[in-house]
């Protein structure tokens, strides 16, 4: 294990390495985007550098505007950069793909299945057969604790319900790399701390790279490994910061003295 480690580090250093050797690592460079209306263009990413760990939480914040569900769309392949780099893995990003699994704010699950065939979509897209889709859909309910609601509708579900329901159907798709947009935007207070905790038991069960979105201050602090922190007009990085954190994020963390300084340098910067 420790071999194989040493051996990715020293390929990563070099910069040419196989995709083989790095698993959910994205390099954004020089990245651009312009909107061209009818008689104006409207920058909305300017030369964004970033580079995304393997099995990196990293949070992008920032202010409404300034571009967040821009870069997220242009790397889940939905929306197309105007100018710079973009690799997963060294590989190009040319469009959507499974090995990058998507969540939103707003509830896109398929009214129609119940819960279990939200979650088997994915694989059973893939052809992957009844009794193995079975077993992947099992271990899911289990994670996201709705054993009880495999028959349910999505209509029958509370929103926090729902939303634990879109992050196993996104990962029952085994993504390398989870992109999320305000997943949690829409819930209200305690439920949204609530799927903080179960967001971060997944992420380390589930070893995949997350690349996620929020103007919420202390969710950023509380998930992230990494902070970036963006400012509007032109769309651009302003910062960056290490979470300083223990590795096991507990409720009580919020009351850290190393939360509070972060949370105070983060308003700080958001209100230039
Ligand atoms: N399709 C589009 N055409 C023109 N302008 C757009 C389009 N999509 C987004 N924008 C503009 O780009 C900027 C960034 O938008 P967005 O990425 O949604 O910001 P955020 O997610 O940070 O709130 C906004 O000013 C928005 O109006
Ligand atoms: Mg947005």
């Amino acid at each position: 294990m420790s071999a194989e480690l040493s051996l990715r580090e020293t390929y990563t250093e070099v910069g040419d390495a196989p995709s083989t050797y790095t698993n959910g690592q994205i390099e954004i460079r020089g990245l651009h985007k312009t909107y061209e209306t009818k008689n104006k263009s409207f920058t909305a990413l300017e030369n964004i550098d970033l580079n995304i760990k393997e099995n990196e939480f990293l949070t992008i914040i920032g202010p409404s505007g300034c571009g967040k569900s821009t870069l997220l769309r242009i790397v889940a392949g939905l929306d197309e950069a105007t100018g710079g780099e973009l690799t997963l893995d060294n590989e190009p990003i040319v469009g959507p793909g499974a090995e990058r699994g998507m969540v939103f704010q707003g509830y896109t699950l398929f009214p129609w299945l119940t819960v279990r065939e939200n979650i088997e979509y994915g694989p059973k897209l893939k052809g992957i057969p009844t009794l193995e889709r079975r077993g992947i859909s099992n271990r899911f309910l289990k994670i996201i604790r709705l054993e009880s609601f495999a028959k349910s509708y999505p209509k029958e579900l509370s929103g926090g319900m729902k939303q634990r329901v879109a992050i196993a159907r996104a990962l029952a798709n085994q993504p390398k790399v989870l992109l999320m947009d305000e997943p949690f935007g829409a819930l209200d207070a305690q439920t949204k701390l609530e799927m903080q905790e179960m967001l971060l038991d997944v992420w380390e069960r589930e070893k995949t790279t997350v690349l996620f979105i929020t103007h919420d201050i202390d969710e950023a602090i509380f998930l992230s490994q990494r902070i970036v922190v963006m400012g509007a007009n032109p769309g651009r990085i302003l910062k960056q910061f290490e979470v300083k954190l223990p590795e096991k994020r507990t409720a009580n963390i919020r009351e850290h003295r190393a939360f509070l300084e972060l949370k105070h340098e983060i308003v700080g910067l958001l209100q230039h």
